[in-house]
């Protein structure tokens, strides 16, 4: 099984190599058949060849890897993040990767939350007139209808009990109301869900002061894309938040830390891998490797917190290696 591997921009080119090792240690001692090929898409390229995504890309993916993992884009010579929009919602809309999974594991409760990854405020619709600029919220019945559905059907597979709709159809009413019907409609068809519906300013106050009160959360792109920061803080950091970006048709993947490329701390050494490592055991069960998944992540659920990424990854490493030699 092959994988693509786009470290990108800042710190992702620290984080990925962390994780990389972890796969690697596994795949070695565990005999899985993984192995990875990396490219070098993000800020150099773009500014060195004006290539974001380079064409025919992601035919290529689809056709020759079963999944991606992903670091982090950004950069400061790029303060539109123009790259960053094409190499990754280029990948996130050309693959079809409309589901956004990402989970929050907290003291008190684990929060799986799912944010539609191709539509809303992030469909392309929109320009600039003179003074005017518009960015158009779109949404169609059947995106909303195949990401609820999968959402549905994964959160009962995980044995959840509560879902809630995330929504703001107070302020925005005709997306809003689409997301309301078509819940409602799919949620029937699973009795053992109890559905509720939060308004989206309300559910971040209500996530920060008790995050048990959610155990499903389906919601639209740009709401998931801030809910999933404040859920980050939560976790103790941006460097906790790992993402699965999913195709449930084709079974394609990419698998990405939540955080960006932290410029700030790039090249000093003191980014924190676990989120990294975090996808990089989501990409494995996944793929299939769920022994292998359950290791990585209970060593990513014991590890102390460290100062540097290479301590932290060697620590992990070991924690692995004592694993696998014990036989747990
Ligand atoms: C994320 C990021 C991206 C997004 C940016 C880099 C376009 O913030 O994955 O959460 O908004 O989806
Ligand atoms: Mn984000």
């Amino acid at each position: 099984m092959r994988i693509a591997v786009i470290p990108g921009d800042g710190i992702g080119l620290e984080v990925i190599p962390a994780a990389l090792r972890a796969l690697a240690l596994l795949t070695e001692e565990m005999g899985l058949d993984l192995d990875w090929e990396v490219f070098d898409w993000g800020a150099r390229r773009w500014l060195a060849e004006g290539v974001g995504l380079p064409d025919g890309a992601t035919g290529m993916l689809a056709s020759q890897y079963r999944a991606i993992l992903f670091g982090a884009l950004g950069d400061q010579r790029i303060p539109d993040m123009a790259h960053g929009r094409a190499i990754l919602l280029g990948l996130r809309t050309g693959l079809d990767l409309y589901v956004n999974y990402r989970p929050l594991f907290l003291p008190l409760a684990t929060v799986d939350l799912y944010r539609e990854n191709t539509q809303g405020l992030y469909a392309g619709v929109g320009g600039t007139v003179a003074d005017v600029a518009a960015d158009t919220c779109v949404y169609t019945r059947q995106a909303v209808e195949r990401f609820v559905r999968y959402c549905l059907r994964d959160l009962s597979g995980r044995s959840r009990r509560r879902v809630t709709l995330v929504h703001k159809a107070n302020a925005v009413p005709h997306t809003g109301r689409l997301w309301q019907q078509v819940f409602h409609a799919e949620v029937a068809a699973f009795p053992e869900l109890t559905a509720t519906e939060e308004y989206v300013d309300s559910f971040c106050y209500h996530l920060v002061r008790d995050p048990s009160r959610y155990e499903g959360v389906l919601t639209e792109n740009l709401f998931g894309d801030i809910a999933s920061d404040v859920g980050a803080a939560l976790m103790g950091g941006l460097g906790f938040a790992a993402s699965a970006n999913l195709c449930p048709e084709t079974g394609f993947g990419l698998f990405e830390p939540v955080h960006g490329s932290a410029p700030d701390i790039a090249g000093t050494g003191v980014a924190n891998p676990h989120a990294a490592m975090m996808s990089a055991a989501m990409l494995l069960g996944h793929l299939g490797y769920r022994t292998a998944a359950g290791h990585l992540r209970a060593c990513l659920r014991e590890a102390a917190p460290a100062a540097t990424t290479e301590e932290f990854t060697k620590t992990v490493l070991s924690m692995l290696r004592r694993r696998l030699k014990d036989n747990v």
